[in-house]
């Protein structure tokens, strides 16, 4: 498990990332911007003409049990892979409902009921991902989610969030934006 990284995602003018889309899936929307700057392990310095900056940090697994964590290393890959010139950002909030429960009770509803791992490993290595924490940062946001992909898999990773957004542990979300993006190859 590599070390905890601290990263920060600002929307403005600049960055390698261009928006071409904004959507609110559930809860307060966020302000629109043109592109999107990650700054890594680092403190992020603001700028002027910076829209809006969200802050996270990678973390150890959860929920993940020991097969489940062998079948994902084995199968996903990792970021910035040359052909994956599309991206999503989606930062989402858990509601104080998921947050009073059990450990146990969650990871039931993860996986035993929703299946989150099962649905997603199908579309590895496809889709290379980071999740990275915001909650323990007193952020807007519990979780800052990170996709990348190949043009040609962006039908794929829908067919995935249609799928998520149907299951049981996607109840418990009261805030999602959904944020696509592209860079040029
Ligand atoms: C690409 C396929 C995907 C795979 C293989 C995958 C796998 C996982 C795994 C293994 C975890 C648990 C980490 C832990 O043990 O702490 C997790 C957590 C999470 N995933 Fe996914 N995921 C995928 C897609 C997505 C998508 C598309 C979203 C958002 C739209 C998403 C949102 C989340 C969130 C918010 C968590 C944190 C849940 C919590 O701690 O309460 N995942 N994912």
């Amino acid at each position: 498990m590599p070390p905890p990284l601290h990263v920060s995602f600002i929307a403005g003018r600049t960055g390698t990332w261009r928006i071409d889309s904004m959507s609110t899936v559930r809860g307060e929307p966020l302000a629109l911007a043109e592109r999107l700057m990650i700054v890594e392990g680092q403190e992020a310095t603001p700028h002027s003409d910076m829209q809006w900056a969200l802050r996270g940090v990678t973390s150890n697994t959860r929920y993940t049990h020991k097969t489940e964590l062998e079948h994902l290393v084995d199968k996903q890959e990792g970021l910035r892979r040359l052909q994956a010139t599309c991206a999503a950002f989606i930062p989402i909030r858990k509601t104080a409902a998921w947050w009073d429960l059990a450990q146990d009770e969650r990871r039931a509803i993860f996986e035993e009921q929703s299946g989150h791992i099962r649905i997603g490993m199908d579309y590895l290595p496809a889709i290379a991902r980071r999740l990275h924490h915001s909650r323990e940062l007193g952020e807007a946001f519990d979780f800052l989610t990170w996709f990348e992909y190949a043009p040609e898999h962006a039908e794929a990773f829908d067919d995935m969030l249609r799928k998520l957004r149907n299951i049981a542990e996607w109840q418990y979300i009261d805030r999602e934006i959904d944020i696509r993006l592209s860079r040029s190859a």
